[in-house]
């Protein structure tokens, strides 16, 4: 979960995570939760109590999460264009390509911070032992070697739109990122985002 303080003072919340009485009280500090992102269909299981904590906050759906959550009753659904409120501090862009999962990438242009939920994991490399370890690595996940998991990268079928959608994150001056599973980089945050997508710029038939 990340939090971005938006220019009017408003909270764009992206990815909420289980909203303890702790975690309530420091998000209440920065300020008026406005907005309820989900970057994709994973990522959507604490949207519900946010939303009953925050009735007034506008609840986004990322595509396909709308059929998946019936329950919820969404406001808006995110797509290339960023949403009126945000747009002068926020870009983002839908990662299309896979039959499995399209992500919505955000870009902070302040702090020049772009965030990805699955598509980069990177976790440490003692995180797993035995054979989970063994299968993350052989997945991708895991550090020297950043990215999104064999099984998601296998399900990106049309690679050229993933591409299209992958060149306008690399037009942004990204000098941080956010990831959900892992370490973040602690230098060159545009090389790692670039290292993590080295598999989908691989000409076709290399996997
Ligand atoms: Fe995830």
């Amino acid at each position: 979960m990340s939090v971005i303080r938006l220019r009017n003072s408003s909270l764009f919340v992206w990815s909420p995570v289980a909203l303890s009485h702790s975690l309530r009280r420091a998000v209440d500090a920065l300020g008026p939760v406005h907005h309820l992102v989900s970057p994709n269909a994973l990522h959507h299981l604490s949207l519900g109590e946010w939303k009953s904590a925050y009735p007034a906050a506008r609840l986004y759906a990322s595509p396909r999460l709308r059929h998946k959550r019936k329950d919820l009753a969404f406001d808006a659904d995110l797509d290339d264009v960023p949403a009126t409120e945000w747009a002068d501090d926020i870009d983002q862009v839908v990662l299309r390509g896979s039959v499995a999962l399209s992500e919505v990438v955000f870009f902070h242009r302040c702090s020049r911070t772009v965030l990805f939920a699955d598509l980069i994991q990177n976790f440490p490399s003692d995180w797993y032992r035995g054979w989970r370890g063994i299968a993350a690595r052989l997945g991708g996940i895991v550090a020297p070697n950043p990215g999104a998991p064999r099984d998601l990268r296998a399900s990106f079928l049309d690679r050229r739109a993933a591409r299209a959608a992958l060149d306008e994150v690399f037009a942004w001056p990204i000098e941080r990122v956010l990831i959900a599973h892992g370490d973040l980089p602690t230098t060159n945050a545009a090389a790692f985002v670039r290292h993590s997508f080295a598999w989908l710029l691989k000409p076709p038939g290399e996997a």
